[in-house]
């Protein structure tokens, strides 16, 4: 009971007004006794308790469609989350994202991803930056045509057809997530192979898989001085100066950068830069040249297809109202398990692989946008902030995590993302596919109760203590709960929606805990150490390197050492290897 109502039952009377006087402290009390209410009934009690639940915690918007009614929620529940998120400023900070308002606080500036899918959006008009974005696209179009054509020509004359896209984090995960989920449905006009990794063996493959007379290289580097990238393009420059000159090597570099001056600097030339902007965030960059490699794959109408669908979720999410608000109803969800249920990690699994790459997309944009622990105005937080985004394409995680769903000792809440149209004409594969998603859902919220075990295992025959031991490892708990996102196909414009959905309800669930999802200054500190313990690696121990051991822990020394002494044998069994066999040393 709260205030005077009984909480096990559903109450649908309650409106949206009916919290707006509570102070933030009863606001909180509030929510931890309709928390508390939820120990009084169980998913399955709420669905037989409101025939039309399904139908009220639903909700279509364009080609997607949001089933959050396995969830520990009620009216009175919901009612009182929207009043939290108007209370910490929904609206406002919805309304100044829009109105590119300097929201990222902490590096003092916009952020314009929205204009990237529509430069036209009405609230942006005057926003200098919106032409610059409308100038880009067309060059865009205009190249991913001309190749597409065959009309960008390399060194020999011979058109460009492979690519090899070279960048990391939000230069490269969005258009990797892409280029895999897109292939369902749209046909791939050319190849590329993607580099990001420091990894000398992916590295060595992906050159052998090209010919450098028909490659067209993609250098994506918001900075152009990320270390992995930076180190990656001069290994691919002189891989490709091996069969051309430095002069020849502009017809096959093309550079994506706000670093003009240090694109340029590495030999990419003028006409061949596309600009990305400040105001335009590494993790929400797929919607700018970033994501050039798509083009080239798919052609530019496809592209576009993508910004459209994209820019249809930033229309709902910028107008809907609170109740009817997709990317806000799943940032209120949340908020909600995180603070009141202890949930620390969220399982994102989508029911097909070409969206198998979706999970580790969103690492990126929930952990490196939310992983926080100041508010806006630089005070810590007194609550969790993000949780862990985990996750695979089902069915292959029910054969590997989902034991750990069903009968863990952690509340995990999941997200099944599941197409109904994957372009393929194999139904039985489909059915089986749809059937395995609905399966999960269901099996969490109802789980199997161990007194029904037991009951089946003693009408087997079983004896007592042998049926009530089975029962006890075989029992699952249930009432553990689940969005289910339908996705009408695998279009590009379906997938821009789901990606601008999932980008909007990071931005609401930093608006639910006052902090800044815009910055990432937590990855610094390990990029420049690393500088420095490269310059340990690569000097001698006896020249300054063991002076400089000194300033770290024993721990790091130590690592550095066995890397030294790795590094030293592989150079000695090289140099033996060459004077025993003089011969094979190219
Ligand atoms: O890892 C931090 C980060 O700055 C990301 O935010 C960014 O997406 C990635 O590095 C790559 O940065 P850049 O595009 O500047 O090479």
């Amino acid at each position: 009971m709260i205030d005077g109502k009984d909480m096990t039952q559903d109450d649908d009377a309650q409106d949206d007004s009916l919290f707006a006087n509570d102070n933030p402290h009863q606001l909180w009390a509030r929510l931890e006794g309709l928390y508390l209410s939820c120990e009084l009934k169980t998913l399955t009690q709420r669905f037989a308790r409101d025939p039309q639940r399904t139908e009220k915690m639903s909700l279509r918007q364009g080609p997607l469609y949001l089933d959050y009614s396995k969830h520990h929620l009620d009216q009175a529940i919901l009612n009182a989350l929207r009043q939290l998120a108007h209370n910490q400023g929904f609206e406002q900070k919805r309304q100044a994202l829009f109105s590119g308002e300097a929201i990222n606080q902490s590096e003092n500036r916009a952020a314009l991803h929205m204009a990237l899918r529509n430069p036209g959006l009405e609230t942006l008009k005057g926003q200098p930056l919106t032409d610059a974005i409308r100038e880009t696209r067309q060059r865009i179009d205009r190249f991913a045509t001309q190749f597409c054509r065959g009309e960008i020509k390399g060194f020999t004359g011979k058109p460009l057809h492979q690519v090899i896209h070279i960048g990391i984090g939000g230069s490269y995960l969005g258009p990797k997530m892409l280029h895999e989920a897109l292939a369902a449905v749209h046909e791939r006009k050319a190849s590329c192979h993607y580099i990001a990794n420091i990894d000398g063996n992916q590295l060595n493959q992906v050159l052998a898989a090209v010919n450098p007379e028909t490659c067209l290289v993609i250098v994506a580097s918001k900075s152009f001085s990320t270390l992995e990238t930076h180190i990656n393009a001069r290994a691919v420059r002189d891989h490709f100066l091996t069969v051309m000159s430095e002069a020849q090597l502009k017809h096959h570099f093309v550079g994506v950068t706000a670093n003009t001056a240090q694109a340029l600097a590495f030999g990419i030339s003028e006409e061949r830069l596309f600009p990305l902007w400040d105001q335009i965030g590494g993790r929400y960059s797929v919607w700018s040249a970033v994501g050039l490699p798509l083009c080239l794959t798919y052609g530019p109408e496809v592209f576009a297809a993508l910004l459209a669908g994209a820019s249809d979720m930033d229309e709902h999410f910028r107008t809907a109202p609170a109740q009817n608000n997709m990317p806000l109803i799943m940032a209120l969800l949340t908020v909600w398990y995180g603070h009141f249920f202890n949930a620390h990690s969220q399982a994102i699994v989508p029911y097909d692989h070409s969206l198998r790459l979706f999970p580790a997309h969103l690492q990126q944009l929930v952990m490196e946008s939310n992983g926080k622990s100041v508010k806006q105005d630089g005070t810590p937080v007194s609550y969790s902030t993000s949780p862990v985004v985990w996750g695979a394409e089902g069915t292959n995680g029910q054969h590997a995590f989902h034991q750990l769903l069903h009968q863990g000792t952690q509340f995990i809440p999941v997200d099944f993302i599941l197409p109904m149209n994957t372009g393929h004409q194999r139904q039985s594969h489909q059915d089986n596919m749809v059937a395995n998603c609905l399966a999960q859902s269901l099996a969490l919220m109802t789980g199997r109760q161990q007194a029904d075990i037991r009951s089946e295992l003693q009408a087997q025959g079983i004896d007592n203590e042998t049926a009530e031991l089975m029962a006890s490892h075989r029992a699952c708990p249930g009432n553990r709960p689940s969005t289910t996102l339908i996705l009408d196909d695998l279009s590009a414009g379906t997938l821009g929606a789901m990606l601008a959905l999932y980008e909007h309800r990071v931005f609401c669930e930093a608006i639910l805990w006052q902090i800044n999802p815009f910055d990432q200054w937590g990855v610094e500190l390990g990029k420049t150490l690393s500088q420095s313990i490269h310059q340990q690696i690569i000097n001698a121990p006896e020249a300054k390197g063991v002076d400089t051991d000194q300033d770290q822990d024993a721990s790091t020394r130590q690592l550095l050492a066995l890397y030294r002494e790795a590094r030293d044998n592989k150079a000695k069994a090289e140099k033996e290897n060459t004077k025993a066999t003089p011969t094979q040393s190219k």
